[in-house]
């Protein structure tokens, strides 16, 4: 075949990196992930603009071009502020980092059924009748393409919401959607979802790995030169993973997650990335009959105790993104019918229960080779933090020796190798927080108490692992 054949042109992408290889192989020779390889087809050269968006390897293609491009000084481009307008619901906003910026991408992930629809169509809704949003002709436009306008309108009035100037689209065809986005010119749009569009580009089925790479850095151009808002809705595969290659994280501004328990009706929103904000902030909602309603205080939600203390819980301060959020810790330890007695966290993380047991052992004493060890967070939060070690390591005390710690008692502290109790990130914010729940006391590392204390709330500093065991 010769060179300028460009009929056929195909590549080898990696699912779960976007590394690119010219030939099939089982394993990633980049990140190391088997059977993640995947051909895809690339467009006939001629609709590729390389370096808009364009495939990394045809962009090296285009290294050598002979015209240079323009060298521009740091010093010598004055700093624009990004435009950002609020939507109306404020723990979307929060989670975006004040509200949505002009030009910018949110990719918006979930398990099927979480509520990535429902959040989107309440969202626009708002934005529609949010006078900051006024557009010449439309302030948002809905593209659905996994539900026909009669489902979204029945969703709609089934939210209650009042449809105003709310504009609907059902079309998988990204020329076609583009072509209409640019003669309405919203200043948002919604993409629900990037797995059904399809270019005519490519052959390759909509969803497949090069569909939803060319469709998605279409829609990245789209927004960036028209200053257009655009949220892209993405399935999530059985592992958690977006479907769809990785690389789609990396062609977006914002990265959103949905979490949330099937059984319970909290749904939190995460921030995995932000170019506009901070990461791990966190949007907590409640999905009602009427659809997904805002939680502005999610401590008091997460918090519902019993009256009576029970043995192994603690009641940990941890933080999401820059809020201060108080869960319950629960451990059960019991004995072991095992050879090798299972180790069960679920919201934290698993390894790190094994250490800091292997920590209780050496420097506590305290040894549970003969039990199990089951750690939970109460309400379907995940806390990845380290600040949840002390909390961790009393709940399983409390339950091991089947003793119920203070109702009152609020826990935090990152716990070191050497028995050692460290201090964690805005501790004074966290004590504030207990005290404000009604919190009496609080077993903190020594370095996180203020000077004058906290009003309202006895702090009992520890330094040791030691002094924690001796404080409870
Ligand atoms: P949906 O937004 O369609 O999920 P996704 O787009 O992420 O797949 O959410 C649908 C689920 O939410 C469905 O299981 C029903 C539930 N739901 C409610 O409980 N109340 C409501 O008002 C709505 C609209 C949906
Ligand atoms: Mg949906």
């Amino acid at each position: 075949m010769s060179p300028t054949t460009t009929k056929n042109r195909s590549a080898y992408v990696c699912n779960n990196c976007g590394a690119q290889s010219p030939k099939w192989s089982g394993r990633c020779a980049d990140c190391g992930a088997w059977n993640s390889i995947e051909q895809v087809t690339l467009p006939p050269k001629a609709t590729t603009r390389p370096g808009a968006g364009g495939y990394a390897g045809a962009a090296a293609g285009q290294a050598a071009r002979a015209d240079l491009s323009a060298i521009h000084r740091l010093a010598e481009i004055a700093p624009e502020q990004e435009v950002r307008r609020p939507s109306g619901i404020a723990e979307l906003d929060r989670v975006l980092g004040g509200g949505l910026v002009q030009g910018s991408v949110v990719l918006i992930g979930g398990d099927p059924g979480i509520g990535k629809s429902t959040l989107l169509l309440q969202a626009s809704a708002a934005i529609d009748a949010n006078p900051a949003f006024a557009a010449s002709k439309s302030s948002v436009l809905y593209v659905t393409g996994e539900e026909s306008p009669q489902q979204v309108s029945l969703r709609a009035q089934r939210l209650g919401l009042a449809p105003g100037g709310l504009n609907l689209l059902a079309e998988t065809c990204i020329e076609q959607i583009l072509a209409t986005a640019a003669a309405e010119a919203p200043r948002v749009l919604v993409i629900d979802s990037i797995q059904t569009l399809f270019t005519e580009a490519l052959t390759s089925a909509p969803g497949s790995v090069s569909q939803v790479r060319e469709t998605a850095a279409q829609l990245v151009r789209h927004a960036k030169l028209t200053e257009t808002t655009v949220f892209l809705v993405g399935h999530v595969t059985k592992e958690g993973a977006l479907a769809g290659p990785r690389v789609l994280e990396h062609m977006v501004d914002t990265v959103l997650y949905f979490e949330g328990e099937s059984g319970s009706a909290h749904r939190l929103v995460r921030a995995v990335k932000n170019r506009f904000g901070a990461v791990n902030e966190l949007g907590v909602f409640a999905m009602t009959d009427r659809g997904l309603r805002q939680v502005s205080n999610p401590s008091a939600i997460f918090l519902s105790r019993h009256a009576e203390p029970a043995p192994g819980s603690v009641v940990l301060v941890t933080r999401e993104g820059t809020r201060p959020m108080l869960v319950e810790v629960q451990a059960l330890v019991d004995q072991s019918p095992l050879a090798n007695p299972r180790r069960l966290a679920v919201g934290l993380e698993q390894n790190r229960l094994a250490m800091l047991l292997a920590v209780l052992h050496r420097h506590g004493g305290i040894g549970m080779f003969d039990q199990d060890v089951f750690a939970n967070v109460v309400g379907g939060v995940r806390v990845t933090e380290t600040a949840a070690d002390l909390a961790v390591l009393l709940a399983v005390l409390s339950s091991f020796r089947d003793r119920a710690l203070p109702v009152d008692l609020a826990v935090f502290g990152e716990v070191g190798l050497a028995g050692e109790i460290r201090p964690v990130p805005n501790g004074p914010d966290r004590l504030r927080e207990a005290a404000k729940h009604g919190f009496k006391q609080a077993i903190v590392p020594k370095g996180n108490v203020p000077k004058g204390g906290v009003e309202g709330l006895k702090t009992l500093p520890v330094l040791t692992l030691r002094e924690a065991i001796d404080a409870v």
